[in-house]
């Protein structure tokens, strides 16, 4: 299934304490994010999209897929004939996930894996994306990542990264300032981005909650 294999390349590496073990509370995630979009939830995961270059046919991987709701608005933008598969390492996100599928009928498959450590075949993907994930993730491991979504991404796909950004000094929006948001400023993995194998990076500011984008091409 989605040429799944029971073990990615970094299969060695120790999901000790180092790693993270994402968030828990599904209900009160969907409820936060309402909020912050101001209900306009849609129109976020529709705007993000855009910068996916998706289109009809194509293999989508969503890394650190949450509750499930960006794969499933990117799920229509692949028909006919495409397939979307979501990843987190929170089994009550991706119960959350799976649920939200089921009851809009699709039939998306949401697998338990980690970022650093993905169980797909390389080259499999057109287009992976990661919203609000990696700030999550220890730096020590973020370029690991990079170097998975490079491995199962086909030459030519696209790697899309939503995160915040900048100096937090001029940050407007209350999100990209708390905790491990204000910490992590997305450019800086411009470098770690070309030396995992993509080419023409780049990335700019989004008019959500204070978010920028990175994107680059797998070489
Ligand atoms: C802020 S939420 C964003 C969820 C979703 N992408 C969205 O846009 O609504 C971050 C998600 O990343 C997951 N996560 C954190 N670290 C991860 C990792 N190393 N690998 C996979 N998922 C991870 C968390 O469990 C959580 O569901």
């Amino acid at each position: 299934m989605h040429h799944m294999r029971s073990e990615g390349r970094n299969a060695g590496v120790e999901i000790g304490p180092e790693a993270n073990k994402g968030i828990s509370f599904p209900r009160l995630y969907d409820l936060l994010l309402l909020m912050l979009t101001r209900g306009r939830d849609r129109a976020y995961r529709e705007d993000l999209l855009d910068l996916g270059g998706l289109a009809p046919g194509f293999q989508l991987l969503d890394v650190g897929c949450g509750t499930g709701t960006q794969a499933i608005a990117a799920w229509h933008r692949v028909q006919p004939g495409g397939s979307v598969v979501g990843v987190d390492v929170s089994e009550r996100m991706l119960a959350a996930a799976r649920r939200k599928a089921g009851r809009a009928g699709l039939d998306i498959a949401f697998h338990h894996a980690d970022a650093a450590d993905l169980p797909f075949e390389d080259g499999h993907f057109d287009v992976v994306t990661f919203t609000t994930v990696l700030h999550m993730v220890p730096e020590a491991r973020r370029s690991l990542c990079l170097r998975e979504a490079a491995r199962v991404l086909a030459p030519g796909g696209r790697l899309l990264l939503i995160d915040y950004a900048g100096p937090v000094s001029g940050r407007g929006h209350m999100s990209a300032k708390h905790g491990l948001h204000g910490q992590f400023d997305l450019h800086r993995l411009r470098e770690p981005l070309a030396a995992a194998g993509f080419e023409r990076i780049e990335g700019g500011p989004l008019d959500w909650l204070g978010l920028h984008f990175l994107r680059g091409i797998r070489v």
